[in-house]
């Protein structure tokens, strides 16, 4: 078996990624005498034949960077591969033949693929026609099935909730209702975990669809009661009860290529007319996405990557590496892309924060 791994992280990037990739060259050179190859920019590095050795020194100091140090691209799934860059009617095609005989040429025994929920799916195809994979479980959306946190995650809600904490002054101080426009795509995570943390008044997520009427019933009993400001985080996937999300643009060439967002912009209006309260709106966008990982990210990203690495090194394939009650553990590759892990309507964080007064956006309690 070759002495070499290969590593490529792919779709969006996230705080602790440079973390996970330090973790995986250092384990399989300290532990098991073996070198890795960077893959770059992703996907696209497979199919352009682009990669380079990653000595000791390229991954040393690191663990506080944010972005990844190999590229990435959210545009080159090799199953379904665009012809021609931003074209407006990309066509497609299908280049892992090409794929699979460049890895081939690249001399490794085991691709390991740090990536969301696309890239795992991406890797399981790549694992089916014969590529040795393993995964490492990475986005701020916390998406993932069958982990109960991806890395990134930490960092992005930490991010979010010291932005609500600043909002928070200045929402007293002019009376107004702000409302603050987190990422998450389909899932609600990041806006249920910064909202907690951020003390907001009311959470809407994809899970749970909004009622206007209930919105505006309660930023009005607030300002009844003498609270002058409500502050209101909302997930870009939230929806009101017929079911729509408010889609940003179409990118037509990405592997998934739906962007939300404008949610926050299109509540706020409907909020100023019904109850005459002054609206405003931060969306916070890719910020969620920089910065310094966290310590619980920069832990969890060195577990997974060391983790990683010993699977590989080991031979095994056909994993991804989770965390599950507090141990880091291989699961096989297909369980993580089958659903979507959304947020459970009895998730204990939702009961907490309606113990503390927050509403979801719905007349009385949310129940299963
Ligand atoms: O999946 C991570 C994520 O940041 C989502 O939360 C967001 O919807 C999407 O990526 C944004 O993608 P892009 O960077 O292509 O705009």
């Amino acid at each position: 078996m070759p002495k070499k791994l290969a590593v490529l992280t792919a779709g969006g990037d996230c705080p602790g990624i440079n973390a996970v990739i330090r973790a995986v060259v250092k384990t399989a050179i300290n532990d098991y005498g073996m070198e890795t190859i960077g893959i770059e920019d992703g996907f696209l590095g497979l199919v352009e034949e682009r990669w380079r050795a990653l000595a000791y020194s390229d991954v040393s100091g690191i663990i506080t960077h944010g972005g990844t140090i190999l590229g990435t691209s959210n545009k080159a799934d090799p199953f379904r591969f665009p012809k021609s860059s931003g074209a407006d009617e990309p066509e497609f095609e299908d280049v892992s033949d090409a794929v699979m005989r460049n890895f081939e040429r690249l001399g490794v025994s085991t691709l390991v693929a740090i990536g969301g929920d696309g890239t795992l799916s991406i890797a399981n195809g790549l694992q089916q026609k014969g590529m040795p994979v393993v995964g490492i479980p990475k986005t701020i959306d916390n998406d993932v099935d069958c982990t109960d946190y991806t890395f990134g995650f930490d960092s992005a809600a930490a991010t979010a909730t010291e932005a609500i904490d600043k909002i928070h002054t200045t929402a007293q101080s002019h009376h107004r209702v702000m409302i603050i426009e987190v990422m998450g795509r389909y899932v609600g995570w990041l806006a249920l975990y910064s909202g907690v943390a951020g003390g907001g008044d009311l959470i809407l997520i994809p899970e749970i669809p909004f009622s206007l009427d209930a919105i505006c019933d309660r930023v009005m009993a607030r300002s009844r009661g003498g609270k002058r400001f409500s502050i209101v985080v909302v997930s870009e996937g939230a929806r009101n009860e017929s079911g729509e999300m408010v889609v940003r643009k179409m990118v037509k060439d990405s592997t998934d290529p739906v962007r939300l967002g404008g949610i926050a912009a299109a509540l706020a209006a409907q909020i100023e007319e019904r109850t005459r309260l002054e609206a405003r709106v931060t969306v916070l966008g890719h910020l969620q996405r920089g910065g310094t990982p966290t310590a619980f990210d920069r832990v969890l990203a060195t577990r997974f990557g060391r983790e990683a690495a010993a699977q590989a090194c080991g031979g095994k394939q056909g994993i991804f590496v989770a965390l599950q009650c507090g141990d880091i553990v291989p699961v096989p590759l297909a369980d993580a892309i089958a659903r979507l892990k959304t947020v459970p309507l009895d998730h204990h964080a939702i009961q907490s924060a309606e113990s503390v007064g927050t509403s979801f956006g719905v007349k009385g309690p949310v129940r299963p």
